[in-house]
This record gives C-alpha cells, sequence and structure tokens, in this order.
C-alpha cells in the first residue's frame, strides 16, 4: 500500500458527535435535492438507495457510542480511502466510484453451513433492527479515523445461515465487476481480483465484530464499499473487507488478498500491534485524521484499544501469527 502524507497539523479540535448528527439533519432537510456537502458523485449515488435501507439506517438504535475521541469528518472519510478496484490513490475511490450500482445486491452463502443459499441484500437484512457504533478504523498504513458505522452484529447476520460445528474459519468475497471497477481491469494491479479475506469463527462471533451497510447516518458511499462491507475494529483497515457477495463457511484457514500479494508483509490475523512492525513502517504511532481534518500523531494501542477481544489470542505468540 502506497502511502502519501497529508501535511501535518498540530491543533487538536474535536468535533461532537451532534456536529455529524446536525449534518444529517441538514441532508435530510435538503431532501435530495443539493446535499449539503456533499460531492455531486455521491448526492446522485444517494438518490438510488432503496427506500427500505435508507429507513433502516434512519431508524437504527444507538449501541457503542465511543465519543471520547473525536468523530472523523465525512469529507475525509469519503474522500481519503483505500478501494485498489477504484484506483491505488487515496481519492481515486471517490472520484472512480461513481459508475458502480450496488443496488439492487445480492449475497451467495456457501459451505459449512445448514441453511446456504444466495439471498438479497433485503432478505438478509429482513427488517432487521440496525444499530449505530463509532469504532476506530486504524490502517496498516498507520494512519487512523473515528467512523460512526450502522449496520447489525456480524454474529446476528451469520447465524441465520446455521453454520455447523466444523466451520472454523468465515470467508468474504468483493464483488468482481471489471466493467464498472477499473482496477479490476488493470494489467499492472499489486493484487488479484476478487479481494478477498476471513475470520476465524471465533472472531467473527465476537460482538465487536460488525458489517456495515452505512456511515454517519446515509447508506455507505460506494468509495467506502456499498452495499456492505465488514468492520472489525481491533484488525487493520485492510481487513475491512468492502462489497461484499460471497460469504463461505470452511474448515481450512481462508487466502486473504493482502497475504498473498506479499505474505511477509500481511499477515491472516492482521491485529493492531503497535510492537509488531510493517518491514516498511513502524506501527508504533498512527497519522490521527481527526475533526475538522486535523492531523494528530498518537500513540497506537494494542488492538486499536478494543482490549476485549485479547482472550481470543491467548497463548499465541502474535509477532508470528500477525
Ligand atoms: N476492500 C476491497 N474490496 N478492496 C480494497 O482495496 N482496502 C482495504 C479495506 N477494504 C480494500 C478493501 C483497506 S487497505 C482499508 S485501510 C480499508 O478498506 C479502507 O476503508 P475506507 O476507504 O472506508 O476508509
Amino acid at each position: 500500500m502506497i502511502i502519501r502524507q497529508r501535511p501535518e497539523l498540530n491543533e487538536n479540535d474535536v468535533t461532537p458527535k451532534a456536529s455529524y448528527l446536525n449534518r444529517r439533519q441538514l441532508i435530510q432537510a435538503a431532501a435530495g435535492v443539493s446535499l449539503v456537502g456533499m460531492a455531486p458523485a455521491i448526492s446522485a449515488q444517494a438518490e438510488n438507495v432503496p427506500g427500505w435501507l435508507s429507513e433502516q439506517i434512519r431508524t437504527a438504535s444507538s449501541g457503542l457510542e465511543d465519543t471520547s475521541q473525536g468523530i472523523t469528518d465525512w469529507d475525509d472519510a469519503t474522500q481519503y480511502n483505500n478501494f485498489y478496484e477504484f484506483g491505488t490513490g487515496k481519492s481515486d475511490p471517490a472520484r472512480n466510484s461513481g459508475g458502480f450500482n450496488p443496488h439492487p445486491w445480492e449475497i451467495e452463502v456457501d459451505g459449512l453451513c445448514a441453511n446456504p443459499g444466495t439471498l438479497s441484500l433485503e432478505d438478509m437484512l429482513n427488517s432487521r433492527q440496525l444499530e449505530e457504533r463509532i469504532y476506530r478504523l486504524r490502517c496498516v498504513e498507520a494512519w487512523s479515523m473515528v467512523i460512526p458505522w450502522t449496520g447489525i452484529e456480524l454474529a446476528k447476520l451469520l447465524q441465520q445461515f446455521e453454520p455447523t460445528s466444523d466451520a472454523k474459519y468465515v470467508a468474504f468475497q468483493t464483488v468482481y465487476r471489471p466493467s464498472e471497477m477499473r482496477g479490476q481491469r488493470s494489467f499492472f494491479s499489486f493484487i488479484d481480483y476478487p479481494y478477498v479475506e476471513g475470520l476465524r469463527m471465533d472472531e467473527a462471533m465476537h460482538p465487536l465484530s460488525f458489517m456495515a451497510v452505512g456511515m454517519y447516518g446515509e447508506a455507505l458511499p460506494n468509495q467506502n464499499g456499498a452495499p456492505i462491507r465488514l468492520v472489525t475494529p481491533w484488525k487493520y483497515g485492510f481487513k475491512w473487507i468492502k462489497s461484499i457477495d460471497k460469504i463461505t463457511f470452511t474448515d481450512e484457514e481462508p487466502p486473504t488478498t493482502w497475504n498473498l500479494s506479499a505474505p511477509r508483509e500481511y499477515g491472516f490475523y492482521a491485529n493492531v500491534n503497535p510492537e509488531v512492525h510493517h518491514p516498511r513502517w513502524s506501527q508504533a504511532t498512527e497519522r490521527r485524521i481527526g475533526p475538522n481534518g486535523n492531523i494528530e500523531r498518537i500513540p497506537t494501542e494494542m488492538f486499536n484499544g478494543y482490549d476485549e477481544v485479547a482472550s481470543l489470542y491467548q497463548g499465541m505468540d502474535l509477532s508470528r501469527f500477525f
């Protein structure tokens, strides 16, 4: 992954959650005509979001709301992205994903489960109560953000497929649509497509694991992984696979895209760990892209500060299983 440094600023200005909620009201008041603060491509995307999804996101309950750290601005979270299917530059996904159409959407579920099948996103969420969670996102490139996600606990989503006791892992796959995703057409790609990721079953079933369909009270923009993406806050962002259209329960550790591309640099587990460094950069600190675009250098915490997952890795040498 290529890092481009943004200018470092010293000021640390914290924007309370109320400010993005306020922004959401402004957006709703604009009734889809002129969406305040949104790039034109995003307002066009918002018009394609089906009513049932907007309604489920609008009526989401408040879940884990850690507002102790200021929330990253919408503009940074939606214009500074990694989504190689739309290009390798940070601004490429926002610029190049306008022609991607994530509605309607189907997800195929197969492998070691009693209830496999291909479901529409609507059937999969099936009028469920969605939840909003504010989670920190730590990229392996040593930048981080704080983002309010809307979605469903991954365990609740997976349980409906009744994984069998033989299922030790769950694998995820990003949609393959070279006609809409220019990165998938590139002859000079760093990675193979479709993008694939996976979790151990106990990681997937941990209450922190989440499947997001929205952020900042809106449906996910294309560049952030519309219509559905993984959110595992104690793991580096490359595990947070976007635009998922296949889920497989398996008894073997599934291949993962960055591990296939550079096995010595990217492991299967990808737990945030300030003591295990990437060959090309230290993981001890991170550049927090905070409110108002302010950037601050802060220490990185083990498991990104989500200590409740530590028991999942008891007895494992995390420098070996990185
Ligand atoms: N998923 C797919 N399909 N393709 C990608 O290139 N990039 C990953 C992850 N999910 C990626 C992906 C990386 S490296 C990161 S850091 C996060 O998405 C970034 O998510 P964001 O753009 O919403 O901040």
